[in-house]
Formats: structure tokens, C-alpha cells, sequence
């Protein structure tokens, strides 16, 4: 897929901007701070819900704007779809598809399809479990949108146990009332379930991602690797079904019922697991050189490129400064490699940041104005 047009109001410095995008590459430049990477995110926005840059909504809202749009026009093969989305920092955010009456923001994900490399992936490698959490899971949810549904289940499941588990706990301290166990055990049957269909996703999605981040790895840096995916849950166990995953967290939250109302926290589950990323024999994190870590993110981007694509689901291609960060061996392999995307859309502060092998269409992105250079 690609995007044909993207319009936003009130989004980040932009009070008002058009611009209509062909495939192919296009390129944004222009010097620090007069808005490329807004231009971006706002896509990236459009497929995942969410800021590759802030955790909230509330600093893409123009300062002294209450609310921002972001509307794509999008075309599939043959077909032509108009998405929007009105972000309402506080409230809830509204959404459209081809202007037609509201549906919920989730039902416009898999319209559009990002895979997006940027300075912060670097936390990819050094950062907090979290950080590959959340990469396994946007991924998942471009995969399969009904993703999204099971994921806002798993929270909002895994915040009620623990609300639960918090007034356990506080009334163990203070002497108040006990906990009723059963009331506990249907908690434990929600989560397990659904955190059973969430881990069985990604375990299915690691074992897929695996030979491809090896194989990018490799092209990005030959002779490096080899570079292994381990995914650690936190409840321990070799299942890999749905019903076995379920018997095992099942398992684990009663092996941590006493610790979990001691600390009144959900202990085991998804939200506590993490991605071991090995490069050699050693874990990348604490380990890799500045250099290796930032030729292992880009891996796992197009190992994520090489996914969707074979599965069908082609998606732009998303390039922010990164050809700035890199040494001209590694800024040429990338660029081959990213080259052929049915539409690639990259930012730099100057031209001579951009390779050679992307040329294509370039826009010049200053004082919050966007033109075609
Ligand atoms: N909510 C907001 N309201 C108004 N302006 C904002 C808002 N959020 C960010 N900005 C402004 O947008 C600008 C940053 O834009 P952006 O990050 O797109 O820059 P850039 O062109 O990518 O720069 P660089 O080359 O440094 O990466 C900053 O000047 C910032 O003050
Ligand atoms: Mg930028």
C-alpha cells in the first residue's frame, strides 16, 4: 500500500499542511527543528495508534490547539480509502473511514502499514523490556488488526487483577478484610486466557522475525552475527498452543498467588516478559558495541519489512535521519535494501544525507511549510 495524500491540522507545528505523495521514494529535507519528523510520525500515527517519539497524545496537539487531525488518503491495489483520525488529548479520539459515520480509532488499523526506523530504535537493543514488548506487539497488530482488541483486553484485565491485588494487599497490611480467593481465581482464568492468545502471537511472530533479522543482520554487517531471538516469558514453560500457554500462566500465577498479594502486583504474565536479543553468544544488550546495536535494530526493522511483505501486506517504508547516524557502508547497503519498497518515505537535515541509489521525489520542509523541491 501506499499513501497518495496526507493532510494535518493542528498536528505538532502544523496548523495546516497538504501534501500529495506518489510511490516510489520521497524525501523530506530540511534544516533541525522545521518539522520532518512531524510529517512522519503522523503516519506512523496512522498504523499504529501511537508516537514512535511520546508515550501520550497530548504533545501532537498543536501548543494552544485542542485537538489534532490526521487524515490519509490511501490506496491498495485498486482501491482507495480515506482515513482520519481526530486526537483529543483527555478524551477519546475519533476516527473515520472514507468519511463515512465514527468507528472506533482500532478500526482503522491495517489501512495504513508502517514499518519505521529511527534514532530512538536504538532502545530496541539498550532499552527496557518494554521497548521490545511494544515492538512485538505493534508488529503483531500489523500482522492481524484484530490484534489491537486483544491487547486493550490483556490491559484492562491486568489492571483490574492488579486494583484487586492493591486492596488485597493494603487490607493484609492494615488488618481489613481478606481477599476473597475465587474472586481471584476468575481474575486469574481472564488474564491467562487472553494472555495466552497474546503470547501465542508472539511467539509465532519471534519464530517467524528469527531467519529474517539473521538474514538482515548479515547484509547490514557481514560476517557479525549470528544474531538469535530468544523470547523469556515470565511464566516459565516450553508451551507454544494457546491451551498450553493457558495451562502454564495458569500454572505460574498460582506459584506467585502469595508473592502477588504480598506486593499487590500482577507478577507473571506478557506485560512481564521480555525478548533476549543475542548477537554471537552474547546478549546484545550490555554487551554490543554503539555501532553493532544500531545495525541489530535496523535488522529487526527489516526483518519486520521482510515479514509483512511476504505476507502480503506491504508497507511504507519509513526512514527517519537514520542514513545521518550510519557509516557509508552501512547507508549504502540500507538504502539497496529499502530502494525497491513499493514507497519509501525518508527525512534528512541536508541532501547529501539521502543516498545516491534514493533518489526520487524531494520536499523541502521549512518554517512549517512543505514543497516540492
Ligand atoms: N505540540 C506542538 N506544538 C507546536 N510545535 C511543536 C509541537 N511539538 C513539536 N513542535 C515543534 O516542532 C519542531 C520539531 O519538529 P520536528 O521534530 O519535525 O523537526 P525536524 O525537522 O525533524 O528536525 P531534526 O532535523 O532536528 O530532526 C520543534 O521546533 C518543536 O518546537
Ligand atoms: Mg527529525
Amino acid at each position: 500500500m501506499h499513501v497518495t495524500h496526507l493532510s494535518l491540522a493542528d498536528f505538532r507545528s502544523y496548523p495546516r499542511v497538504e501534501v500529495s505523495l506518489d510511490p516510489g521514494v520521497t524525501a523530506f529535507v530540511g534544516p533541525n527543528g522545521q518539522g520532518k519528523t512531524n510529517l512522519i510520525e503522523a503516519v506512523g500515527y496512522l498504523a499504529t495508534l501511537g508516537s514512535h517519539r511520546v508515550s501520550s497524545d497530548a504533545p501532537l496537539v498543536r501548543m494552544g490547539a485542542d485537538r489534532a487531525i490526521v487524515r490519509a488518503q490511501v490506496r491498495q491495489g485498486d482501491r482507495q480509502q480515506l482515513v482520519e483520525l481526530e486526537l483529543n488529548p483527555g478524551r477519546a479520539n475519533r476516527a473515520r473511514i472514507n468519511r463515512s459515520s465514527q468507528v472506533r480509532p482500532r478500526d482503522v488499523l491495517g489501512i495504513v502499514r508502517t514499518v519505521l526506523f529511527a534514532p530512538e530504535d536504538l532502545a530496541l537493543v539498550k532499552g527496557d523490556p518494554g521497548e521490545r514488548r511494544r515492538f512485538l506487539d505493534e508488529l503483531i497488530t500489523a500482522r492481524s488488526p484484530r490484534m489491537a482488541g486483544v491487547r486493550s483486553d490483556y490491559d484492562r484485565v491486568l489492571k483490574q487483577r492488579n486494583t484487586l491485588l492493591k486492596s488485597a494487599a493494603l487490607a493484609r497490611r492494615h488488618g481489613g478484610r481478606t481477599l476473597d480467593l475465587s474472586t481471584l481465581d476468575v481474575w486469574d482464568q481472564h488474564l491467562a486466557r487472553v494472555g495466552a492468545e497474546l503470547l501465542a502471537q508472539r511467539l509465532d511472530l519471534v519464530a517467524s522475525l528469527q531467519p529474517l533479522a539473521d538474514k538482515a543482520y548479515e547484509q547490514l554487517a557481514p560476517g557479525g552475527g549470528p544474531v538469535t531471538l530468544e523470547y523469556r516469558p515470565s511464566a516459565p514453560g516450553e508451551a507454544h498452543t494457546r491451551e498450553d500457554l493457558y495451562e502454564q500462566l495458569i500454572a505460574a500465577l498460582a506459584e506467585s498467588r502469595k508473592q502477588e498479594i504480598e506486593r499487590g502486583v500482577t507478577l507473571v504474565g506478557p506485560h512481564r516478559d521480555d525478548l533476549l536479543l543475542k548477537l554471537g553468544q552474547m546478549p546484545a544488550k550490555g554487551y554490543a558495541s554503539h555501532g553493532e546495536s544500531w545495525s541489530y535494530a535496523l535488522a529487526l526493522r527489516l526483518a519486520s519489512y521482510d515479514l509483512l511483505r511476504a505476507e502480503g501486506n506491504e508497507p511504507v517504508l519509513v526512514l527517519d535521519d537514520v542514513f545521518a547516524e550510519l557509516d557509508a557502508r552501512r547507508r549504502e547497503r540500507l538504502a539497496e535494501l529499502v530502494a525497491p519498497g513499493e514507497q519509501v518515505l525518508v527525512t534528512a537535515a541536508v541532501d547529501d544525507d539521502v543516498p545516491h541509489v534514493l533518489a526520487g521525489a524531494r520536499f523541502a520542509v521549512s518554517e512549517g511549510m512543505v514543497e516540492r523541491a
